[in-house]
């Protein structure tokens, strides 16, 4: 079968699979005030449901699946979700991004049970300050959980920094660390949530001045795997961890776009920013919908917008990134 595409050319062989939306942290720039049950929610996607899920994307030329959330490993069932992907021929990668908070634990039962990488959000390599944007005081266990990937075998770790004004002066303690650690170190910048323009414009820092730094310092861009995200890699002589770079707001961002969202209610999602869903879940309900699933992701690409409505003349995400997963 041909691979998913839109109709600008572009191919998506990656999808973003939210689980849950349920976190146990409380970071400033995603949930200030903690997650709040909403009863108007149905339940999560089930593990059959989201076999379908990943049977359906692999037969249309998906081979990686990221597990997000809210944080995906609050699921109790998260191994075995790990495992019914896994049982999945065409899922070549099975990838989630984390909090960290569990990893200590069970970094090496998840990748047994198939897990390929992980992205851990680390905003600060300063326990007090971890602790304030995350309301959690974990910075050791999620420290411990890095390591642990190492230990259970994943050749590399990602983390995401949010960049947020006060990471000008922490920038060095993060090149420190990554200087002799295979990490690659990816800056994001801040996005504008829905309930968070204050927030966003009192803490926002540009992608650019970071980048003009990292020049500065003999950091060079280097060519990316020709199917690779959004993300600018860099990296240095002196370094054996690389730093990624993502500016959502800068023009070029969408061109490379690879990626298709799935929520933890089952709606498809083309974009991050903007539309409401194409609910897929009534299709998710026996093995003989799969026909009549692909069918309807296949013809939902149509509407794929060439950019997102940050570079149509809005602001905002809609909503907070646990809802979708970043
Ligand atoms: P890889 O799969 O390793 O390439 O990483 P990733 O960047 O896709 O995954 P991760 O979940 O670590 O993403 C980090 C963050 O980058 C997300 O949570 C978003 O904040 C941002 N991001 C990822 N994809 C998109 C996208 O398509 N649009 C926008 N605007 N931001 C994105
Ligand atoms: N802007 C940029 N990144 C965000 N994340 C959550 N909310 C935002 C936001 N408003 C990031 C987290 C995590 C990833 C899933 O999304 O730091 O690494
Ligand atoms: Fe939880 Fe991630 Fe949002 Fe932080 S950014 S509150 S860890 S979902």
């Amino acid at each position: 079968m041909l691979p998913l595409a839109d109709t600008f050319q572009r191919k998506f062989y990656y999808l973003r699979l939210s689980i849950t939306d349920v976190c146990n942290f409380r970071c400033t720039y995603c949930l200030p005030d903690g997650y709040k049950p909403n009863k108007e929610r149905s339940a999560f996607l089930s593990v059959d449901e989201i076999s379908r899920v990943a049977q359906a994307f692999g037969e249309l030329g998906t081979s990686k699946i990221r597990l997000t959330g809210g944080e995906p490993s609050m699921r109790r069932d998260f191994t075995e979700i790990i495992t019914a992907i896994h049982d999945q021929p065409a899922i070549k990668q099975i990838a989630m991004t984390t909090n960290g908070y569990r990893l200590a634990k069970e970094a090496a039962n998840w990748r047994m049970a198939g897990l390929t990488s992980v992205n851990v959000s680390l905003d600060s390599l300063d326990a007090r300050q971890f602790q304030q944007i995350t309301g959690q005081n974990k910075f050791q266990e999620v420290m411990a959980g890095i390591d642990a990937c190492f230990d259970a075998g994943f050749p590399t770790v990602k983390i995401n920094v949010v960049l947020m004004k006060h990471l000008t002066q922490q920038l060095p303690t993060f090149l420190a660390w990554i200087k002799y650690r295979s990490i690659q170190l990816r800056f994001i910048e801040l996005m504008e949530t829905g309930e968070g323009s204050h927030y966003f414009n009192q803490h926002h820092l540009s992608g650019e001045q970071i980048r003009g730094q990292l020049l500065a310092m003999g950091w060079q861009r280097r060519a990316s795997e020709p199917e690779a995200g959004p993300a600018q890699i860099f990296s240095h002589p002196d370094y054996q961890g690389e730093i990624g770079l993502i500016m959502p707001y800068d023009k070029h961002f969408c061109e490379s776009c690879n990626r298709l969202r799935v929520s933890a209610i089952g709606q498809l999602h083309l974009c991050l920013f903007g539309e409401n869903g194409i609910t897929l879940r009534d299709l998710l309900q026996s093995d003989t919908q799969q026909t009549a699933l692909q069918e309807r992701i296949r013809i939902s690409l149509i509407e794929k917008k060439q950019t997102h409505f940050l570079h149509q003349g809005m602001t905002g995400l809609a909503r907070n990134l646990s809802y979708i997963g970043g």
